[in-house]
């Protein structure tokens, strides 16, 4: 029998990568204001995406996960809002284009701004101040007064993911994202990239097929779906104070769910048994993502599912593996044949972003945009050889032209790294080299689809 859970049992395990908050009155002020803030998503909601999951684990919807690695209040702008939806929306489009499956997309978004850092301090010159954690706990510049925890930051960034998500839902339900636009969500500056054409060319055959159902009586006035899409949002749960100010019963259910997000993970540094993010998770009705790296063994990950999903609901669990171009072959099999071997019923997603750091050598941190590809490519080779579906991605990426990871067809440089290298924790994605990322996807989609119905033939 598990042990009772309530919102804050996990304060009885043991936590790493917490802030310690000097003041714990300032802390019991601000978790007390949020407390009494209205829920961000709705139980339902959840449940939906839950449900949503499941198909992707039955390898019937493919699962595309993507966004900062860490959100800040100086890029909060709606431009860059739009902008990373609208690659979003692109990448679905081609997805579901090329594989005829639905693409269930799921932001980091509207809430992703805790991050977990390998040191507890950062030393510059000779000085030593606490590291950076996100904008949600202290501030990225390297000065002393900025980096001790500010509760009162909690409040700014549940304000943000506020409207954040009330931008998301209204493009998402309100016209933009009716497929009929789907010409007019490329970005300017992709011009130069022969995927931008690519893209163009897709467009145009969805285009002629909108027209050819509007003609059989098919339009977004007799079919709703036409006319908008679901879009769900997810973070790292790892700021547990925050999270369980934002735990609430559902008045449907009487189950308890984490209503700062649809989707939460308890990331690669957090999930060892025991662990006070385990320990929250376990008791919330959302479905969670689980961060899959080198040290993870077999044995304990089954031991965690069971305390995770106990039963066995399908779409309850994502496993998203981040080993590196190099670990993944290695690595996976053994974890597929253990999940499979129980019959936990997961949704296997490709985190190829985590396991592929390089630093350049003018000090940048990037990601070779070929290892991240190379990775992707393990990823499906191994669940082809186990017989089991490479349901999903979960990139690191944005609507800006940045340069932050190396590589793509409008190669960005070691050299050009700093020229427009504007993230607050690590390299993302351009758009250029998101949509080169989803015809690729696509690409080794297909194939596993025609695979597996000449398997059943
Ligand atoms: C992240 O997703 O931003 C992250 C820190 O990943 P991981 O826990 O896998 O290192
Ligand atoms: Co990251």
């Amino acid at each position: 029998m598990a042990a009772k859970w309530a919102p804050d049992s996990w304060t009885k395990h043991e936590a790493r990568q917490l802030p310690n908050y000097p003041d714990a009155a300032a802390l019991k002020d601000a978790t007390n204001t949020l407390g009494n803030f209205p829920p961000l998503v709705f139980a339902g909601e959840a449940r939906n995406l839950k449900a949503d999951l499941a198909k992707v684990a039955e390898g019937k919807a493919f699962l595309l996960q993507g966004g900062d690695c860490a959100e800040s209040f100086a890029e909060f702008h709606p431009n860059n809002i739009r902008d990373t939806f609208r690659v979003i929306l692109q990448m679905a489009v081609v997805l579901t284009y090329a594989s005829k499956l639905p693409t269930i997309k799921l932001g980091r978004m509207a809430g992703q701004f805790a991050k977990p850092r390998s040191a507890d301090m950062e030393d510059i010159d000779g000085v030593s101040l606490p590291s950076y954690r996100g904008d949600i706990i202290n501030d990225i510049a390297f000065e002393a007064a900025g980096r001790n925890p500010d509760p009162q930051r909690m409040i700014k960034a549940y304000n943000q993911a506020a409207s954040t998500l009330n931008l998301l839902r209204a493009f998402a339900q309100g016209g933009y994202a009716n497929l009929h636009q789907v010409h007019s969500w490329t970005h300017d500056f992709m011009g130069r990239s022969p995927w931008a054409k690519k893209y163009s060319e897709t467009a145009d055959r969805i285009g002629e097929a909108l027209d050819f159902m509007a003609a059989c009586g098919i339009n977004p006035e007799t079919v709703p779906q036409l006319a908008g899409t679901q879009f769900y949002t997810s973070h790292e749960a790892l700021l547990l104070q925050y999270e369980q100010a934002l735990t609430r019963q559902d008045s449907l259910t009487g189950d308890w769910y984490d209503t700062s997000a649809h989707f939460l993970w308890i990331g690669d540094r957090t999930r060892f048994e025991g662990s006070a993010h385990v320990e929250y998770l376990r008791g919330i009705g959302n479905p969670i993502g689980l961060k899959c790296g080198p040290s993870l063994e077999p044995e304990a990950l089954l031991r965690m599912l069971d305390t995770l999903n106990p039963a066995r609901e399908p779409g309850r669990i994502t496993l998203i593996t981040r080993y590196g171009h190099d670990k993944i072959e290695a690595h996976l099999p053994k974890l597929v044949r253990a999940v499979t071997r129980e019959g936990q019923p997961v949704v296997w997603s490709c985190d190829p972003m985590h396991g592929n750091v390089v630093k350049a050598a003018n000090g940048y941190k990037t990601r070779p945009f070929e290892r991240i590809l190379a990775e992707v490519r393990g990823f499906f080779a191994v669940h082809r050889a186990e017989g089991t579906f490479a349901g999903g991605i979960h990139a690191e990426m944005t609507g800006q032209n940045v340069t932050e990871c190396t590589g793509g067809a409008v190669d960005v440089t070691e050299q050009s790294l700093a020229d427009r290298y504007h993230t607050h924790c690590d390299p993302r994605l351009n758009a250029g080299q998101s949509l080169e990322l989803a015809f690729l996807l696509a690409e080794m989609l297909n194939q596993e689809l025609a695979e597996r119905r000449k398997a059943a033939a």
